[in-house]
């Protein structure tokens, strides 16, 4: 972290002395990285903080298996991990899942710099376009994607349970 600077003068009052210019204080940038099987506690936290449902780990450890590089994390140095988002590809479509952000950390881009990161990935891998489901009653789940360009297609249709 940056150190913090004294408080200066307050508003509207003259400051004796030479003139400081201090720099301004750096945002953190969070590094988007490779999940690791150390991240998994802090991912489950923040996918229960959130309010999504946890991948279990062992569908997670499956998922991996065949795409290790498919779970992107967002690490910052100063509060640990801020946001995730895991990918598959079925070998004709990429699939994005549970992605997720810290309330805290929201409309800093992290969200974008995940999916961003997740979609070139899925590219390398032969993937053409990407499939995610968002739920009705996501407004800001769905802004975000059609902010980013997704689109609904209403010709997608879901089985029961199968067991
Ligand atoms: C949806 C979510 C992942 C967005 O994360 P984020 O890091 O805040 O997203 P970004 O900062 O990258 O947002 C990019 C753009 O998406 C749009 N957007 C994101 N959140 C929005 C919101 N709450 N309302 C309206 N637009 C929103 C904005 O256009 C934003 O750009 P701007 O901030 O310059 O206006 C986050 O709110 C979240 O974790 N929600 C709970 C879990 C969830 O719904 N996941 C998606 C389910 S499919």
């Amino acid at each position: 972290m940056q150190p913090s600077e004294p408080a200066g003068p307050p508003r509207g009052t003259a400051s004796a002395g030479p003139r400081r210019t201090a720099p301004a204080p750096q945002p953190i940038a969070a590094v988007v990285r490779t999940f690791r099987w150390s991240d998994h506690p802090a991912t489950v936290g923040l996918w229960e903080r959130t309010g999504r449902d946890a991948v279990p780990e062992r569908e997670l450890r499956a998922a991996l298996e065949h795409g290790p590089e498919l779970m992107v994390v967002a690490d910052r140095a100063d509060t640990g991990l801020v946001g995730a988002v895991l990918g598959t590809f079925d070998g004709r479509r990429g699939w994005i899942q549970r992605l997720a952000v810290l309330p805290e950390h929201r409309r800093g881009g992290v969200a974008s710099a995940l999916v961003g990161e997740l979609e070139q990935r899925l590219a390398a891998r032969g993937a053409p376009r990407v499939n995610l489901l968002v739920l009705p009653d996501n407004p800001e789940g769905l802004r975000f994607w059609q902010r980013r360009g997704y689109l609904p297609c209403p010709d997608v249709l879901c089985t029961k349970p199968l067991t």
